[in-house]
């Protein structure tokens, strides 16, 4: 039996240390390091074989604390801290003069979040001070739910894992930008637009493509959120549902060999040798916990490609196309993270 309060201490003990802690949050599970420790921190771009000019995001245990890696805390960051954290949401503001370049991608903002899940809030009450992480995978990847697929993405280069089993959200947490001249979600979650907008009584621009993005939102630039990411290996195309059974009897028909994820189950008509169909949850929530472990076991299956059934276009799913959609650009670029 696992003492959670020893590993707690181990865990504190590692990022006082300058190592890498992965831990378990309620949208991913983050790869660690002491904010305030620019050598642990590069240790994390190693780790993730990521590009020096991202930034990442830095966790603390309460909002008093995240305030002081800004230089200012406009109305509408104290509103939506007060409503949404410990919770899935991502703040960027303006840095303090202390906060290192290496934290910040080299930019003039940091990101700021108080998470909610359990053991994350203990380990950052235990440890004082800010946690930088990013989600704890391989650049450009597929970010962990579980904690197998932390072990698998970046297993050797972390001293301890804090195991709080499959995250309950599944995708990472919204990001809204309050550096520019009107708030912008930078990224989808589980919290809406809508939910943001409400809350600071503004409608804010939404950043990132898809159906009701503002071309002007993005000010500030957040890489991972602009770029292809979160992309299996195996090619991956989102067919609209009318067109779901047509396309996969298509590319059986050409001689290929597929996995499909639907929002229902796989039709008699189509049985096939060469044909794999996961049944996803009907409903959002529910499919955004699997979704990462999923499309992992799909793409493990290696097949010639991933036929994913497009969710409905409706609020609730808004977070899911946009990791879908980035999924699907990922096959179609010749860039890939
Ligand atoms: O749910 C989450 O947010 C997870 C958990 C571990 O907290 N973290 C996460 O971190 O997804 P990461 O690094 O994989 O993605 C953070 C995103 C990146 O796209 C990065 O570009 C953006 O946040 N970001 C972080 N700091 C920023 C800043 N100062 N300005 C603009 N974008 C920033
Ligand atoms: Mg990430």
């Amino acid at each position: 039996m696992i003492d959670p309060d020893a590993e707690i201490a181990r865990a504190v003990d590692v990022l006082r240390r300058g190592g890498l802690v992965a831990f378990p949050t309620e949208t991913v599970y983050g790869l660690g390091a002491d904010a305030a420790n620019p050598a642990a921190v590069r240790r994390i771009f190693e780790a993730k074989g990521r590009p020096a000019d991202h930034p990442v995001i830095v966790h603390f245990a309460d909002a008093e604390r995240a305030k002081a890696y800004a230089l200012e805390w406009p109305e509408a960051a104290e509103r939506l801290a007060a409503r949404f954290w410990p919770g899935p949401l991502t703040l960027i503001l303006k840095r303090a003069p202390g906060v290192s370049y290496l934290v910040t991608g080299g930019q003039e903002t940091v990101g700021v979040r108080v998470p909610g899940h359990p053991l994350a809030l203990a380990l950052l009450r235990a440890f004082g001070g800010g946690i930088a992480a990013p989600s704890a995978n391989r650049f450009g990847r597929l970010s962990p739910t579980r904690v197998e697929d932390v072990i698998a993405e970046i297993g050797p280069a972390v001293e301890i894992i804090l195991d709080g089993g499959p995250c309950p959200i599944g995708v990472e947490s919204t990001i809204v930008d309050h550096a520019g001249v009107r708030p912008a979600v930078l990224r989808p979650g589980k919290i809406s637009a809508g939910e943001v907008s409400a809350t600071i009584g503004v409608r804010v621009l939404r950043a990132g493509g898809g159906s009701g993005a503002d071309a002007s939102a993005g000010a500030t630039r957040a890489p991972g959120t602009l770029e292809v990411h979160y992309a299996p290996r195996t090619p991956l195309e989102l067919v609209p549902p009318a067109r779901l059974e047509s396309e996969v009897a298509r590319a059986l028909a050409s001689g290929g060999r597929v996995a499909v994820l639907a929002r229902r189950e796989q039709p008699a008509s189509l049985a096939s040798r060469d044909l794999v169909w996961q049944a996803a949850p009907g409903e959002a929530a529910a499919y955004a916990r699997v979704l990462y472990a999923t499309l992992r076991a799909l793409d493990g299956l290696g097949r010639d490609r991933i036929i994913v059934e497009a969710p409905p276009a409706e609020e609730p799913w808004v977070a899911v196309s946009d990791r879908l959609r980035r999924a699907a650009a990922a096959a179609s670029s010749p860039a890939r993270g």
